[in-house]
């Protein structure tokens, strides 16, 4: 599909396989196949997923950027001969990432998207092979794949094959239960590297957070740390969260579990559970009220307030913001007893009550 670099032919699919290769061995070394739990319906997406975007996505999205390019662009395939190498390479590579990372964060701030990628947090233990658990329709609507096309339909294709490897390693790296970045976060000599590294890639600890269940364990950060390749978004963007600790759960909170095909295949296949936001006619209400409760706290617990008033928990967040813009807020009991909690979602001290009630009625 694409022009060899280095002058070896069809190198890139070589390397790309072959980092695979390398991360299923490493990651059964690391007792992984002997620890996991995954069932039948977990190796379907995660495998089956990787096959069909390998050699069914991306082929047939390339075939139609070129199809579309010799229709429309005729004599744009020698567009990028000009430039050397290495600008292609940072080009193509710069460019790809923004797109993944504003599409990404879209996936979880609208709904139609979320519902695409929402498989990719279903997964209760990392591995190399989550990185390709989404949606179909995902796949097909991802603007990189697009790019891939189009970049080396101008020429650029030597530094796409050569990009793609770099980003398979970044991207399978990052979901992997190996986790390289721990000897480095544990040796006070390595760790000046690490914390340089991380400022600029996506590292293990720093995505691993991102698939952490909820906040709450003061380590995930489900609604942030969207990253492919480098961190310099996340960190310009205001999302990044660097705990550099690893989550104990991952997954997500209130997961109806359903079917494999229901959510490999959303929307064209409906989720038969009433209870999952795949379902016909599922609707996220509003269940906030306008008067404040008083909650009772312990002192020292961590607790998340519901901000977007679609929690079936109030006033505590249940994990209903997904795929909204909203995020809930992190803070610690005071003290045992009860707290005066907002409830109207308009205060400006939340999750207190400043009576911002009053002003609504
Ligand atoms: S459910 Fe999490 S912020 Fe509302």
């Amino acid at each position: 599909m694409l022009e060899a670099f280095f002058e070896i032919p069809n190198i890139d699919f070589y390397l790309v396989i072959g980092i695979l290769f390398c991360f299923c061995v490493l990651e059964s070394l690391y007792g992984f196949l002997h620890r996991t739990q995954r069932n039948s319906g977990d190796w379907i997406q995660e495998f089956g997923g990787y096959v069909i975007l390998g050699l069914f996505i991306k082929p047939l999205i390339v075939t139609v950027v070129y199809y579309l390019g010799y229709y429309l662009f005729p004599n744009s395939s020698t567009f990028l001969s000009g430039f050397s190498f290495l600008i292609l390479l940072i080009i193509y590579l710069l460019i790809d990432d923004i797109l993944q990372y504003t599409y990404h964060r879209a996936a979880h701030e609208y709904p139609f998207l979320w519902k695409l990628h929402r498989p990719h947090h279903q997964a209760e233990e990392m591995g190399f092979f989550v990185s390709y658990r989404n949606a179909l329709l995902y796949y097909f609507l991802m603007p990189n794949i697009w790019w891939v096309g189009i970049f080396t339909f101008i020429g650029g294709g030597k530094a796409v094959a050569l990009g793609l490897v770099l980003k398979q390693i970044i991207i399978v790296s990052s979901h992997s239960t190996v986790k390289y970045d721990e000897v480095f976060y544990r040796n006070k000599f390595l760790k000046p590297l690490i914390m340089v590294w991380e400022r600029i890639f996506i590292t293990p600890v720093f995505h691993h957070a991102h698939h952490g269940k909820t906040r709450r364990d003061g380590i995930s950060n489900p609604n942030g740390n969207f990253g492919n390749m480098f961190s310099i978004w996340d960190q310009l963007f205001g999302t990044a969260v660097f705990n550099r600790e690893f989550p104990i759960d991952y997954g997500l909170e209130n997961d109806p579990k359903e079917h494999w095909t229901e959510s490999y295949f959303h929307p064209f296949i409906k989720s038969k559970n009433p209870n999952s936001e795949l379902s016909i006619g599922y609707q996220k209400n509003k269940t906030s009220h306008l008067e404040p409760g008083m909650y009772h706290l312990e002192k020292g617990k961590k607790y998340l307030w519901c901000s977007c008033g679609l929690s079936k928990n109030q006033p505590f967040c249940d994990s209903s913001h997904h795929g909204t813009k909203k995020l809930p807020v992190l803070f610690e009991g005071k003290k045992d007893g009860k707290v005066r909690l907002c409830n109207c979602k308009l205060t400006k001290t939340p999750p207190y009550c400043d009576d911002s009630h009053l002003n609504k009625s």
